[in-house]
């Protein structure tokens, strides 16, 4: 799979994109991540990439030329099968969808940064929007990298345990049960005796049985779905 993601800040993504799965997703060729800077698309001498809004107003526009340049070269390259913008008020990112966006073959992210994004942007190029949470972020580049991120780590092959991405919280709509390691007693709080009985039907049991009893405590919500 290959993420395509244009931005006005591409210096935030190396440290994230380097690290950890993501990073070890692209040394095993099943991931490809490009970060491409939207003021390199632009005529203007000093890069401009935004404007004052018509209209008048607080804050700055990010103009549609530089963006529509940047997408349509890309087009010219490769077939994409979504161009999403990251926005606060886009449709409710979730395992679900990161799950379906793992299946595609080229995506292309879209950070807004400033007041927002010309509208024809949207209506020209977008096919969808997505927002990480109902809250404001300063852009979508922070989105952009979790999106990546959970995208990334159901991509058949990229944890190695196979079965380790599928146990995780919200696969099936359950939170994950408690894990614990060494040592089985810290100052006197021990680990559950099942964990360390051997008995792999029982554990299993437990951790099905702390699932239900934790999706019940924190999120009811989840067991409200189908
Ligand atoms: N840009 C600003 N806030 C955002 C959010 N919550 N999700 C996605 N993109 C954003």
């Amino acid at each position: 799979m290959r993420i395509d993601i244009l931005t006005l800040f591409p210096e935030m993504f190396p440290g994230v994109f380097g690290s950890s799965i993501l990073k070890r997703a692209v040394e095993k060729q099943l991931l490809e991540l490009h970060v491409h800077d939207i003021r390199a698309h632009t005529d203007d001498k000093h890069h401009r990439a935004d404007d004052y809004p018509f209209g008048g107003g607080a804050g700055m526009v990010m103009m549609v030329e530089p963006i529509a340049r940047c997408i349509e070269q890309l087009q010219s390259e490769r077939n994409y099968d979504g161009v999403y913008m990251m926005a606060p008020d886009g449709q409710n990112f979730n395992q679900h969808k990161a799950n379906e966006m793992s299946l595609l073959h080229n995506i292309i992210l879209l950070c807004g940064h400033y007041k927002g994004i010309d509208e024809r942007v949207r209506e020209l190029y977008v096919t969808e929007d997505l927002s990480i949470g109902d809250y404001v972020l300063s852009g979508g580049e922070l989105a952009a990298m979790v999106i990546s991120d959970a995208i990334a780590r159901v991509i058949p092959g990229v944890i190695s345990d196979g079965a380790s991405a599928l146990s995780d919280s919200f696969q099936d709509n359950l939170l994950s049960a408690p894990v614990y390691t060494r040592p089985a007693d810290f100052r006197g709080h021990r680990v559950p005796d099942v964990l360390l009985s051997g008995n792999q039907k029982l554990i299993d049991e437990w951790r099905y049985n702390q699932q239900i009893t934790r999706t019940k405590q924190r999120r009811p919500d989840l067991l409200d779905h189908e």
